[in-house]
């Protein structure tokens, strides 16, 4: 046995400090009580379903327009949304006179954000699983995403349940694919939030569900040590434990609750900064059910526990807006109600059905969702 290579993986650095302090403060603002992330990221390609579902068409001009109704909601916005993720060309983008919604947001208090991975491929070999690209140049990107305003970023892997899937060729790649991810972040000053997303889709039932997400989790945690991440500056984006959109036995929202907070307590390390959900299909009012379950859940719990949600905050707007310039204040007060919702939702303090969105119980789930 080599000795030097024995001792080489335990010699390593952590952050300077003044980073750690940097990365964590960013963090932990992203998940004070009651606060949680609008996910604006969809790619132009996913916003054009969106738009589509409203007849509405997929022009710049109007992913703009649509935008800027987000972002220019009363400032109340801010007391539930502490973070927004942006996707590219939005980071660029400005309100129709002219400010850049960066500095809209960020005078309002919201955090700007921006969603990093290029999108998944194929995996050879494997029963129809993914990786997700986009390392490449990933640290000049961050650089200047840092410089023009963006303090954290978001990457999604997808992990699909099957019979013989997740496979170990896939839990492996998409672990070490966000731990390098997440390292690349760090070293420039951008929290990264690290997105493991198992997909609802399939028969499969809860309990499967959870021993899947263990398993993921488990791995990611592993790569993320092994690359040194300083868990204290990130936040995780995990799926909630449900049984699959096709499993006939469906699930209460305590059991949801406990089943998630279970998997989570197996592998999450206490150092995580903090548990950002994503909505995955379920609706809206769903998303806010099972997030104040999982919060009014009695169990260890030492990361809050909140929502980052893009179909489950953005339904009921699209609904009310349907593309016309004089619907946008309807719209904005649609977000405003749900983005109180989850924040009560995130401190365990919202009661089922006490904010009615146009959207309401309707189902967001789409197959095999891209992003
Ligand atoms: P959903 O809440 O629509 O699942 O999406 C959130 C997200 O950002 C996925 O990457």
């Amino acid at each position: 046995m080599n000795n030097n290579l024995d001792k080489m993986t335990t010699y390593f650095s952590y952050p300077p400090v003044e980073l750690q302090e940097e990365l964590k403060s960013i963090a932990n603002a992203i998940v004070a009580p009651g606060k949680g992330i609008l996910a604006a990221d969809e790619s132009v390609s996913t916003m054009g379903k969106r738009l589509q579902d409203i007849n509405c068409e997929n022009t710049d001009e109007n992913r703009r327009k649509y935008r800027e109704l987000l972002f220019t909601s009363d400032d109340k916005l801010a007391q539930n949304i502490s973070g927004v993720i942006l996707f590219h060309e939005t980071v660029y983008q400005k309100t129709k006179d002219g400010t850049p919604f960066v500095d809209i947001l960020k005078k309002k208090g919201i955090i700007p954000g921006i969603k990093v991975d290029q999108g998944v491929v194929p995996l050879m070999g494997s029963e129809d699983e993914c990786t997700t690209q986009g390392l490449d140049n990933l640290s000049a990107r961050c650089a200047q995403y840092k410089k023009d305003g963006c303090q954290f970023a978001k990457w999604r892997c997808v992990l699909k349940i099957n019979k013989n899937t997740p496979s170990y060729q896939a839990i492996q790649e998409n672990a070490n694919v966000l731990a390098r991810y997440a390292s690349i972040c760090q070293a420039n000053r951008i929290v990264p939030i690290v997105e493991p997303e198992v997909l609802p889709d399939g028969d499969h039932d809860l309990d499967r569900a959870q021993k899947v997400t263990e398993t993921v989790l488990a791995a990611v945690y592993k790569a993320l040590n092994d690359h040194h991440v300083y868990l204290e500056g990130t936040l995780l984006k995990p799926n909630m434990v449900t049984p699959g959109m096709g499993c006939p036995k469906r699930a209460t929202a305590a059991e949801i609750a406990a089943a998630t907070v279970t998997a989570f307590q197996r592998t999450v390390p206490p150092a995580v900064a903090g548990v950002t959900f994503l909505s995955g299909g379920q609706s809206e009012e769903e998303a806010t059910v099972n997030l104040n379950a999982i919060n009014t859940y009695v169990g260890r719990k030492p990361w809050p526990l909140t929502f980052s949600y893009g179909r489950a905050l953005q339904a009921s707007v699209l609904r009310a807006w349907q593309g016309k310039d004089d619907q946008v204040a309807a719209a904005q007060t649609e977000l405003l109600s749900r983005a109180l919702a989850n924040g009560q939702a995130a401190v365990g303090k919202y009661v089922a059905g006490s904010v009615q969105g146009k959207a309401g119980d309707q189902g967001l789930f789409i197959q095999n969702h891209a992003y």
